[in-house]
């Protein structure tokens, strides 16, 4: 009776087990980029017209100089120069925000959760250009399907962490 009642409690927690990892597994191929193909970000922005328009990155990535994330402009940003604009391709920025929502971006770039990376200590303290990581995004004319995957890899890390003397002490990173 003591063996039955054992074994039937091992085969619940192996089936935990794997149903967990199971449900781990799907939520990773949805949010990880390292296993992503393509994205299609739900509106085809143009980061070239707003370049050669006069803007800096920072008037949209607000806090790509004060905080760990530069964050992706709200919807306010973006009506603040086109509210009132309802001739297309503007008369989507109407439809979000007349129903009270945000532009579902995609995430293109998501570092796991285990490592730390601060906008603020390399775009701002270290002085490096945001095309160091991120390519030419500035000159795009739509939005990129693909992360640079360069930008997310360890290796690359610790390689100009190396040649401008930061520390590539494990806990640097992972905290
Ligand atoms: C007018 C606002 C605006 C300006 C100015 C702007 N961006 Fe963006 N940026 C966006 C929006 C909206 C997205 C999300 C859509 C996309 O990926 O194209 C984005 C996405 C990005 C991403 C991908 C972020 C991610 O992980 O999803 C990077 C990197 C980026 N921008 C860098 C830059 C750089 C570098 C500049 C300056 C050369 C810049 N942006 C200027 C609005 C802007
Ligand atoms: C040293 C490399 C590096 C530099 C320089 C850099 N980035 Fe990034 N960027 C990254 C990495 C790595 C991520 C993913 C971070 C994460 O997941 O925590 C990222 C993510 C982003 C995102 C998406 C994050 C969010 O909050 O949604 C934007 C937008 C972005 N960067 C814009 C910029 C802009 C603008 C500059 C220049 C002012 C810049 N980055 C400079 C490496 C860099
Ligand atoms: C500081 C002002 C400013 C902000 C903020 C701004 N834009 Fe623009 N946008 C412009 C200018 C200038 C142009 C080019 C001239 C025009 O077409 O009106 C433009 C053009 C556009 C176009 C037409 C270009 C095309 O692809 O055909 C779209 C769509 C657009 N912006 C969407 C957005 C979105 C989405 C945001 C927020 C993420 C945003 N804009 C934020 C100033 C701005
Ligand atoms: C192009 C060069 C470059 C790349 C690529 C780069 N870094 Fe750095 N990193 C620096 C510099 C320079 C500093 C020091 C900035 C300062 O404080 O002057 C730094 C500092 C750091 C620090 C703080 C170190 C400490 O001593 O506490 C961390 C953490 C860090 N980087 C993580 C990362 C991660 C994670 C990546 C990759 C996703 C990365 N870095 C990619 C140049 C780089
Ligand atoms: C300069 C930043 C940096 C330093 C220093 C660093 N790592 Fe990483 N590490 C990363 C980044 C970014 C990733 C995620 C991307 C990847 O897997 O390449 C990562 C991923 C990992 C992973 C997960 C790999 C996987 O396949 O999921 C392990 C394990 C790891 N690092 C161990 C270490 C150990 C051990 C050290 C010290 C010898 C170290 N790291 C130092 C940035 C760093």
């Amino acid at each position: 009776m003591k063996k039955i009642l054992f074994l039937g409690l091992f085969f619940t927690v192996i089936g935990g087990i794997v149903f967990l990892s199971i449900l781990a597994q799907a939520n990773v191929q949805k949010i990880n980029p390292f296993n992503s193909n393509s994205l299609k970000q739900p509106f085809p922005f143009n980061h070239k017209i707003h370049n050669e328009s006069g803007l800096e990155c920072e008037n949209c990535h607000l806090f790509v100089f004060t905080r760990t994330d530069p964050g992706i402009p709200r919807l306010e940003i973006c009506l603040e120069c086109h509210e009132g604009n309802t001739a297309p391709p503007f008369d989507i920025l109407e439809k979000y925000s007349s129903n009270g929502g945000q532009i579902p971006w995609i995430r293109l770039y998501k570092l796991p959760r285990h490592v730390y990376f601060s906008h603020k200590r390399h775009a701002a303290i270290g002085k490096i250009a945001c095309k160091t990581c991120h390519g030419d995004i500035g000159e795009k004319e739509l939005p990129l399907d693909k992360p640079i995957m360069a930008t997310l890899n360890m290796d690359t890390c610790m390689d100009c962490h190396e040649q401008r003397k930061v520390s590539n002490d494990c806990s640097a990173c992972h905290r």
